[in-house]
């Protein structure tokens, strides 16, 4: 495969499964030999073979983000395999509004072991694989990292303070770390999609007043796709966007234009 990341090598967590899915095949398609990193073993090889068994290079590392001797192993294995790491999509996270029940809860209600949950995944998970990508980066001259957001780094969202605070934590993060590295060559960037159509956010959306309520809220009037994410994330990590840093890239069919 050849394309505009042809010879790099792409890290993607959260790689089993829908955006990170999504991402990995187009870097795939442009060239790139990738890492997927996820908790799911299944999904992650899947992710793989799909890539494979269209001429791409890709191995699954089965990751927790939020463990950091799992992180450094991660990275080390990276460059064990590839010799270098060119682009990072920072993408591993999990709702934080799926509380136990499908139950809703305001602030002063958020059970505390689901907040922890949510920011170690979210939040912790995306500055633990930033300081080990990071690190790699320094010593081969430079790369391109992009971290998953979300409208609700951006936006309050009732019911959802664990993981609004950990997509505003990731914003904050990434354009920390812009400024940081910014004369070492190393880009970091952020995308921040509305509701996107994942197997989970589909299963939620069969419920017809759901549905409704979430078009009437989408200038678009539809969900997006995982892939219209991960063309956003490739551009970002490509040299196209060599002067783009520290950005915050809302991919939401106009949501947050509101
Ligand atoms: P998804 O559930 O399909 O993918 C998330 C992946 O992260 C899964 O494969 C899961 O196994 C993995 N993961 C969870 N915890 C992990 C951990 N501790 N270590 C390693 N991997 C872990 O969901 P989706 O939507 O593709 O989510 C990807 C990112 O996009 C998340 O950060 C999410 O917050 C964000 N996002 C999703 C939106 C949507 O509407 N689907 C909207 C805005 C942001």
């Amino acid at each position: 495969m050849s394309g505009q990341l042809t010879g790099k090598v792409a890290l993607v967590t959260g790689g089993a499964s829908g955006i990170g899915r999504a991402t990995a095949l187009a870097f795939a398609r442009d060239g790139a030999r990738l890492v997927i990193a996820d908790m799911n073993a299944e999904g992650g090889q899947q992710t793989v073979h799909m890539i494979t068994e269209n001429g791409g290079e890709a191995i699954f590392v089965q990751t927790d983000v939020t463990q950091a001797t799992a992180v450094e192993a991660l990275i080390s294995k990276a460059v064990e395999t590839y010799g270098r790491l060119d682009c990072a999509h920072n993408n591993a996270g999990i709702s934080g509004t799926g509380i136990a029940g499908g139950q809703r809860a305001l602030t002063a209600e958020y059970p505390e072991e689901r907040w922890h949950q949510v920011i170690a995944i979210n939040l912790t998970g995306a500055w633990l694989c930033m300081k080990y990508e990071i690190a790699q980066m320094l010593t081969q001259g430079g790369g391109a990292i992009v971290n998953t957001a979300s409208v609700a780094g951006l936006l309050g969202l009732p019911y959802a303070s664990a993981y609004v605070a950990s997509k505003h934590g990731v914003v904050g993060l990434t354009k920390t770390a812009a400024l940081e590295y910014a004369k070492q060559a190393i880009r970091v960037n952020c995308v921040c999609p509305g509701y996107i159509q994942i197997p989970m956010t589909a299963q939620g959306m069969q419920d017809p007043a759901r549905m409704a309520l979430m078009l009437a809220s989408e200038p678009v009037g539809r969900m997006g796709q995982p892939e219209e994410v991960a063309e956003a994330v490739v551009w970002l990590c490509s040299d196209a966007a060599s002067f783009v840093t520290g950005h915050t890239m809302t991919i939401d069919g106009g949501y947050v234009a509101q």
